[in-house]
């Protein structure tokens, strides 16, 4: 049973950083809940020792972050031996792409594209270095868009053994249809890696549905502290090589691919995450016996809609100006897109835009955001673009304020 409305207030409560500042920034990192922030705190008070001795403060330490590791695991609906959580996702791509190298030969083909942030193309592109073949999926220029599978099939060749690609883009926040591309892409014979980071903020993970073998993401961008996530089918992960001292196996997951390990007030914090979306559950269904995941899932369909209703007078204030251009979709559509906009203004410097929004306590971004192929490809450099990112605590007040400053500036 949902509740008449989405309760934002109660939303924004759960955020100590939520004052006067309208954050638009959100897809360079989001705020954290208390429920995060609180367990950082508490676990550097009670837990700072070395885990998983048996005196108590280092038991219970080992505890925490064995139980964060678990929780996270099942939101996402994966084995916990299938999620390697390492310092950021640029991070975990440059373990992966050393730990698959070995099983690559010269002349394999490995797909990246240039709509990707960087963190899902150079560790790939490096590989060029071994004889691997690196071929580039295209956008267009005139959509920002990749075109779809049919564009992909182009690509493939029985030598292709990997195709990388973005979930959601960062800067045109379109959604990729992941599941055609997997499809596709396993039906050639290649294995795919998903980078989800830019899609994560916004709609619920699921790792097994999706069916990609590496799904990437930020914690950082996900309501959790600074730390990147990679899962991986587990019977691929075993194959890979170990990238931590000698002694770690080649079972042992997912200890073999976390090389120098992790902060452990942050791992212990991750918890805080899965007891943010629960208690926001909890708050607008009735309560049930549902899964972790099924929670997630449901309290993102509230994240959405909310999304979708605050972005829309924003998106339709841009398409009235026409010294702007939105780069990529320009409409709201959650089918289609994020609630992650991107334009450019004819004439100004984007840099002005946003530190004129800044004095006014509004929080845009401006630039390429490591998408510095995309941004070339389109012809955007040296200024990038000026982007806005909302998400569910995001409120339709900050947006009125958004508009109200900008149409003094655009
Ligand atoms: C789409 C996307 N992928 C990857 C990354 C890199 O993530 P990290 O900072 O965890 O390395 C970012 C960061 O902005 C991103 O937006």
């Amino acid at each position: 049973m949902i509740h008449s409305h989405y309760d934002l207030q109660y939303v924004r409560n759960q955020f100590p950083n939520i004052g006067d500042l309208a954050f638009f920034e959100n897809a360079g990192g989001t705020y954290v809940p208390s429920t995060v922030s609180d367990r950082i705190y508490d676990y550097m008070r009670r837990n700072q020792v070395q885990p998983g001795s048996s005196y108590s403060a280092s038991a219970e330490a080992m505890e925490r972050i064995s139980r964060s590791h678990r929780q996270l695991a099942e939101m996402i609906n994966a084995k916990p031996s299938e999620v390697i959580v390492g310092h950021s996702t640029t991070m975990n791509v440059y373990v992966l792409a050393n730990a698959l190298r070995p099983s690559l030969t010269a002349g394999d083909e490995v797909i990246v594209t240039n709509l990707d942030h960087e963190a899902n193309v150079g560790s790939w592109r490096r590989l060029a270095e071994s004889g691997i073949v690196v071929k580039e999926w295209k956008i267009d220029r005139e959509t920002a868009e990749l075109g779809g599978p049919q564009e992909l099939e182009k690509l493939l060749t029985d030598r292709t053994r990997l195709v990388c690609c973005t979930w959601c883009s960062n800067i045109t926040g379109t959604i990729n249809d992941i599941q055609a591309i997997t499809e596709l892409a396993h039906s050639a014979g290649a294995l795919v890696c998903a980078d989800a980071v830019a899609y994560a903020p916004h709609r619920a993970l699921d790792f097994r549905k999706s069916n990609v073998d590496f799904l990437l993401f930020s914690l950082y961008k996900l309501y959790g502290p600074h730390l990147g996530v990679l899962c991986g089918k587990q019977s691929i992960l075993l194959d890979l090589e170990n990238q931590n001292h000698f002694f770690f196996t080649r079972s042992a997951l997912p200890q073999k691919l976390q090389p120098g390990g992790y902060l452990h007030e942050t791992a212990a914090s991750i918890e805080g995450i899965v007891e943010y979306f629960d208690q926001v559950f909890s708050h607008h269904y009735k309560k049930s016996d549902t899964s972790i995941s099924a929670r997630y899932a449901k309290v993102f369909e509230l994240f959405t809609q909310h999304e979708d209703k605050v972005a829309r007078p924003f998106m339709e204030y841009l398409n009235s100006k026409t010294n702007v251009r939105i780069i990529g979709i320009p409409e709201i559509d959650y089918t289609r897109r994020v609630s992650t906009i991107s334009f450019t203004v004819e004439g100004q410097r984007h840099s002005e835009i946003a530190a004129n929004l800044g004095e006014q306590n509004i929080g845009i971004g401006v630039g390429d955001f490591y998408a510095r192929r995309c941004i070339d490809a389109l012809n955007l450099h040296p200024g990038g673009v000026v982007r806005v990112s909302m998400v569910h605590y995001n409120s339709e007040q900050e947006v009125t304020r958004l508009i109200k400053a900008l149409d003094q500036v655009l």
